[in-house]
């Protein structure tokens, strides 16, 4: 199966931390980036944040000049979804919410063009689901990067019960050609890595509960005699705890309430509070100017 004409238009919608990391990937692959969202200054900041990336990968000699230079130019925010009618496809990475993504795919229907790919970045949602009330659910199909998106190969390509296999062999073949390393899955709760992740989480966030280590112990033995790439209290922080809360939740319900998936009241509160993690300077540990890494 074919990938996506290099020079063809990808929407990203979506801008904060998957959306930027998405759409760098896509520009860095050749295609034009329109980016959207709908927070006053989000995709400026991303595009701004993107071209910073490419300007340093230049000076670590990663990056030809030419090259940042002609991505960087490939990358524009759009101020409203109209325009983002020549989209071949759209990758929405906005708020982990059913609802909200439903409507977005519904008004995304009816700007696109008829063989326009609509794949949501969803962590958790049955794409199933999201799909349901397209009047052209088979060409709906989840596009899971995972965070930071430039630096993770992987990328779940899943199907809904009604996605068309050829969306999901395009997708797969175009995230290859993005330098991924795609796999099929279905669409089950959590798919594949959030489901094995969220007992990684429930234990750990156990662990603190019960007092048996700090956030720091507890990720340095994971992180450093486990052999995972990160601890699970730094992970969380850098996922975001809103999200990593509402994967929690949905993959919870999803298994009617399965008490082996019960979410944390830490994580909770830590979202009651707005310490999300690194995108709010805040989260088990502190980030930002000054901040050498104190634990909560
Ligand atoms: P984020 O909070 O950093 O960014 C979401 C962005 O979407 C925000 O800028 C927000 O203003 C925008 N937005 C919300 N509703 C919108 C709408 N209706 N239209 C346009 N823009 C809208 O969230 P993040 O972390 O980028 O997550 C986005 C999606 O990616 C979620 O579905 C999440 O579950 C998924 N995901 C997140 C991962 C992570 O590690 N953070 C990993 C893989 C998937």
């Amino acid at each position: 199966m074919q990938a996506l004409e290099k020079d063809s238009v990808v929407a990203v919608v979506g801008s904060g931390a998957m959306g930027s990391g998405i759409a760098q990937v896509a520009a860095s692959a050749g295609h034009q980036v329109l980016l959207f969202d709908t927070r006053l200054d989000a995709a400026d900041k991303a595009i701004a944040g993107i071209r910073a990336t490419y300007t340093k990968l230049v000076e670590k000699g990663r990056m030809r000049q030419e090259e940042a230079a002609a991505a960087g130019a490939r990358l524009r925010r759009i101020g409203s979804l109209q325009e983002a009618g020549q989209a071949r496809l759209v990758v929405e990475a906005i708020v982990e919410n059913l609802d909200v993504k439903r409507a977005l795919f519904g008004e995304l229907e009816s700007i696109v063009a008829e063989d326009c790919i609509l794949a949501t970045n969803t962590s958790s949602i049955s794409v199933t689901a999201i799909a349901a009330q397209l009047r052209r659910p088979e060409r709906l199909v989840g596009m899971h990067f995972f965070n930071p998106v430039p630096l993770m190969a992987l990328v779940e390509v899943v199907e809904g019960i009604a996605t068309d296999k050829a969306v999901a062999d395009t997708v797969y073949a175009t995230a290859e050609a993005w330098g991924k390393n795609p796999v099929h899955a279905k669409s089950t709760p959590g798919f594949i890595v959030n489901r094995v992740a969220r007992p990684y989480y429930a234990e750990s966030l156990r662990l603190l509960l019960e007092q048996a280590g700090e956030p720091a112990t507890i990720d340095a033995v994971l992180r450093d005699c486990g052999g995972f790439r990160m601890g699970p209290f730094e992970l969380m922080d850098l996922i975001g705890h809103d999200v990593n809360f509402s994967v929690t939740n949905s993959v919870y319900d999803a298994y009617f309430g399965d008490p082996r998936f019960t979410p944390s009241i830490l994580q909770q509160e830590l979202v009651n509070a707005g310490f999300l993690g690194r995108k709010t300077g805040r989260g088990f540990y502190r980030y930002g100017e000054g901040a050498e890494k104190p634990v909560v």
